[in-house]
């Protein structure tokens, strides 16, 4: 498929694109359970957009990625940087909400594999100048590697020619506080690249 060449194009495909996830029915556990799909909110001609792994419950009821407490602490650290979350795009590889018994868990491959077409064309129309891949899921499933997110973070990869940045999962900074100046030190190093001003 082509892709569109204005603004409201763009607009109508991404809209197309959101209903087609929302008729998805290719991971039947995940089609059974969700409450809804969740494609991505933002600024639909980004220069950053963030992904992450998966709805959680929170993203499930809502509809809407990181609206839960790592959702607050993106918004934070978006802030510390100097954007709004307006200005940025922020998805998730997997659309639906992996079921679990308590809390969040990682989507499987077969998951992953079943939702990437969708991820892929979204990537496609946003054209995003640069993505940041919150966390080792998203960074292995953006980045198709096996590697420790220790590993890939604090350097740039590339997705199709789209420079990725990758960092800690804010619900991973939740429960280790100690490595926010990691992911900070990973922001700075995205905001250089950006052209973009070093706030503090
Ligand atoms: N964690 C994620 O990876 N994505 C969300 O949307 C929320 C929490």
């Amino acid at each position: 498929e082509g892709l569109p060449t204005t603004l409201e194009g763009r607009r109508k495909a991404l809209e197309l694109l959101a209903a087609e996830v929302e008729q998805c029915e290719k991971c039947p556990e995940m089609f059974s359970t969700r409450t809804q799909t969740v494609f991505g909110v933002g600024n639909i001609v980004p220069e950053l957009c963030f992904v992450g792994e998966a709805p959680g419950a929170d993203e499930d009821r809502q509809g809407e990625p990181f609206v839960g407490a790592a959702g607050q602490l993106l918004n934070k650290i978006i802030a510390a940087m100097g954007m709004s979350r307006e200005e940025v795009f922020i998805c998730n590889t997997v659309k639906c909400r992996p079921p679990c018994r308590t809390g969040n868990v990682p989507p499987t491959p077969k998951q992953r594999e079943n939702c990437r077409p969708f991820f892929e064309r979204q990537i496609e129309l946003l054209q995003p100048k640069f993505i940041c891949c919150l966390g080792a899921t998203a960074a292995q499933n953006v980045l198709n590697t096996t590697m420790g997110i220790f590993k890939l973070r604090g350097r740039f990869h590339e997705y199709k020619g789209i420079p990725v940045l990758c960092t800690l999962h804010p619900s991973f900074l939740l429960r280790e506080p100690g490595a926010k100046k990691d992911c900070w030190d990973d922001m700075k190093m995205l905001l250089r690249r950006m052209g973009r001003p070093i706030p503090g």
